[in-house]
């Protein structure tokens, strides 16, 4: 389990089911009507780590896919999925905290590529933390937005 921590905000790992409100309210525009499960959710090796606040509350979800990347396939690669901060949040530095501590858990893991289909809205926060785009853009079915391939090495 992942302990980082800033201030009273805490990284940790939470359940599948734990990342569904979030996923729900910031991806899929609360719409109770859209699916918030990830055919990847329960693979093995797939995990999933929150930001919790002093109060409890998840405040910040994600979700990490041992996967390859069509871009870089010879590497051994792990895919974030699914990164969400509670609209009051956002802009505070909990995303920057989760992805930090995601790639520090994979790094240690061994893994060499983390890479994310980022939403374009969302690619300077991505470049903030040492991501860099590959390839062209392109319209993600799901959600209709024009989304980047984004990869961070490392080792
Ligand atoms: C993108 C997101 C996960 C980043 O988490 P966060 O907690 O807001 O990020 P931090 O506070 O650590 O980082 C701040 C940076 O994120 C970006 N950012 C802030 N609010 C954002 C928003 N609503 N949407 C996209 N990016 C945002 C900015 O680049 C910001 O940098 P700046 O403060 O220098 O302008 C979060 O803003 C979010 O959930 N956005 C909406 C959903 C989304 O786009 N998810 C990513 C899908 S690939």
């Amino acid at each position: 389990m992942s302990d980082a921590t800033s201030g009273v905000m805490r990284v940790v790992e939470i359940t599948t089911t734990d990342t569904h409100a979030l996923r729900r309210a910031v991806l899929r525009n609360a719409d109770p009507a859209r699916s918030v499960d990830f055919p990847e959710d329960d693979l093995t090796g797939t995990f999933h780590l929150g930001v919790v606040d002093g109060a409890g509350r998840i405040v910040a979800t994600s979700s990490w896919v041992p996967k390859p990347s069509t871009e870089f396939p010879a590497a051994t690669a792990v895919q974030l999925r699914g990164m969400a901060t509670d609209a009051s949040m956002q802009g505070t530095g909990v995303g920057g905290l989760l992805i930090e501590a995601g790639a520090e858990r994979c790094a240690a893991a061994g893994f060499d590529l983390l890479w994310a289909r980022a939403r374009d809205s969302a690619l300077a926060f991505y470049a903030k933390h040492a991501c860099r785009v590959v390839g062209d853009g392109f319209v993600d079915a799901t959600t209709g937005l024009p989304h980047h391939v984004v990869v961070r090495d490392l080792t």
